[in-house]
Parts: C-alpha cells; structure tokens; sequence
C-alpha cells in the first residue's frame, strides 16, 4: 500500500523533531535519452540528536541524497528543510550562510585544500566565517583522530586515511549540530574507522550533535541508531537498532533480488521482504 508518507515517512522523526527533511525530493542529472533520475520521490525525516546510517548499492543515490540535504546541490523537484527552513528556493546566500552555520559535511572525496597544511584546512570553514575556534574542542577533535602529529603536513604528504580524518576534523571543528559524512570510513584500517565511528556516537550521545551517515560496512552501521535503505533513487526498507549481521542480511535479500522498491508500511514498521524471489530462510 502506497502512503502520502506526509507524516511518516522513512526515518520518522523522534520526540526532538527532525533535523532534516525533505519531500518528493527529486533528483535528475542530465536531460533526454541520457537523463539518470538519482532520486525518485524520496520523503525522509531525519531525527534530530540520533544517528542515521544510509546503506545501498553503488549508484543507488546515497550521496546525492546527502547533499540534497545539506543543501550542496538543487534538487530538480521537491522540498527540502533544514530545521524548520526550507531550503528549496533559498537564496545562495542565506543557503551558504545556514550551511556554515548548521552543517559539517565529510565528502567521500575529501575535498580539502591541496595549498594547506592539515590544521589549515581543518579551520578553513571557521576562517571563511570570521569565527574563533573553540581551542579546546579542536585539540580533542585533533587528537582523538590522532592528527597531533601531522597538522603541518599538506594533503599530498598525507596517508588516504589520514586525509580523511582531517576531512573528519573539519566537518567536526566547528560543533555543527548536523553531520553528513559520505562513507568516512572507506580509507581507515579498522583501529581508526572505529575511532572515527566512536567519535560520531559521542558526538549524538554526549554533545546532542545530528549524524547521517553513508556506509557500505555493516559494522560502521552497527554503529547508528536508524539504517535507511536505498535503491534505484528510492528508500526501499529502514532497521532501528541495527546488528552488523541484520543489515548484512538485509543486504544479502537486496542483491540475491530484484530491487523492488518497498515502501515501509504507514507505521514505519521496516519492511522485510525486500524481493520477489523465494530465498533460503534456513
Ligand atoms: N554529476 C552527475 N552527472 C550525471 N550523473 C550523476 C552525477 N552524479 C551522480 N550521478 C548519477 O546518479 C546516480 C546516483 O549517484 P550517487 O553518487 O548518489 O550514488 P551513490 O549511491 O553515492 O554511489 P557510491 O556508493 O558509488 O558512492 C548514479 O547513477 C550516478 O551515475
Ligand atoms: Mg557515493
């Protein structure tokens, strides 16, 4: 049965409200014969103060899904909030300026500065905004990612996953209340990807902070409260408290499948049969 999804929709918000929202959010790339519809309609509330996991095939639309929300790319239909505003139709002005202010965002591809040094590119968003960072909070962020040692080195002399941790350092610097981090695991030897994870759980649990996080690993969205699941453009399934081997075996249904695209049932219950095709339930 297909829902309005107007007031549950995938992720249905908790008691703190949603950090970020959106509706029949639509993404196309390209025009005619060649267009890719990235996103399909998706309706999603992202619940303030926990800690969402976004999982699905390569091409399935979980970046242009993060940007879209943190307001880094125009959505070719639908509406998108922040908070309460809706960022569809802002201004790039007082889009920059609200996504300075609310969002730190951890690129699969790092995006840092070739011409900085770590600690530069660390506190390039602050110094872009003319604010002072909190000197304390920083070192924490620097040494629990175990970048003490490497702030004046610039990203060419840095390891894949040392750049990704001041990729991590940056987005984490200025306490943004709202975090996309693309796959921020993908680079770490598993020491520090769970050093990383545990930074993004401390970050919900003890400082109130929003995640969103983009994995392809079981065991990073072990890690979050909430996995939504994407195909083809579209949230087809979502697990609350998710087990490394529940989402391993949720995977497992999508690829031995037809991606059917499911729409979680109207009281967000997760929807479990993913495919038409009969699989071993032994
Ligand atoms: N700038 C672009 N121009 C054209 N097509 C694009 C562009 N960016 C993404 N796409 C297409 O949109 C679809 C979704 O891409 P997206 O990067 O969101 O996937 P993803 O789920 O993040 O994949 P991965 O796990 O490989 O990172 C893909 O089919 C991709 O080829
Ligand atoms: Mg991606």
């Amino acid at each position: 049965m297909s829902t309005s999804a107007v007031e549950h929709a995938p992720g249905h918000a908790q008691a703190g409200g949603t950090a970020a929202r959106a509706r029949a959010l639509t993404k196309a790339y390209g025009s005619g014969e060649t267009a890719v519809l990235a996103l399909d309609s998706v309706d999603v509330d992202i619940a303030r103060g926990r800690f969402t996991a976004v999982m699905g095939p390569s091409g399935s639309g979980k970046s242009t899904l993060m940007h879209c929300l943190a307001g880094l790319d125009t959505v070719s239909a639908g509406q998108v909030w922040l908070g309460d505003t809706e960022i569809t139709g802002l201004k790039e002005r007082e889009l920059t300026r609200l996504r300075r202010d609310r969002i730190g965002f951890m690129f699969q591809s790092f995006n840092l500065i070739p011409t900085l040094n770590a600690v530069e590119n660390i506190t390039l968003p602050m110094d872009i905004a003319g604010q002072k960072p909190d000197q304390k909070w920083l070192d924490q962020v620097i040494d629990t990612l175990g970048l003490r040692d490497r702030l004046k080195h610039r990203p060419a002399q840095l390891s894949g996953g040392q750049q990704q941790r001041v990729a991590c350092a940056r987005a984490l610097a200025s306490r943004p209340e709202l975090i996309f981090a693309d796959e921020p695991t993908g680079n770490l030897d598993s020491r520090a990807g769970l050093e990383v994870l545990g930074f993004l759980r401390e970050a919900v649990d003890d400082l109130g902070q929003t995640v969103v996080m983009v994995t392809h690993d079981p065991g990073a969205a072990a890690h979050s409260d909430l996995v939504l699941f994407l195909a083809d453009g579209r949230i087809v399934d979502e697990m609350p408290e998710p087990t490394a081997e529940a989402v391993l075996e949720r995977m497992r249904l999508f690829s031995g499948g037809q991606s059917q695209p499911q729409t979680p049932a109207p009281d967000g219950t997760p929807v479990t049969e993913a495919t038409d095709e009969p699989t071993d339930e032994d």
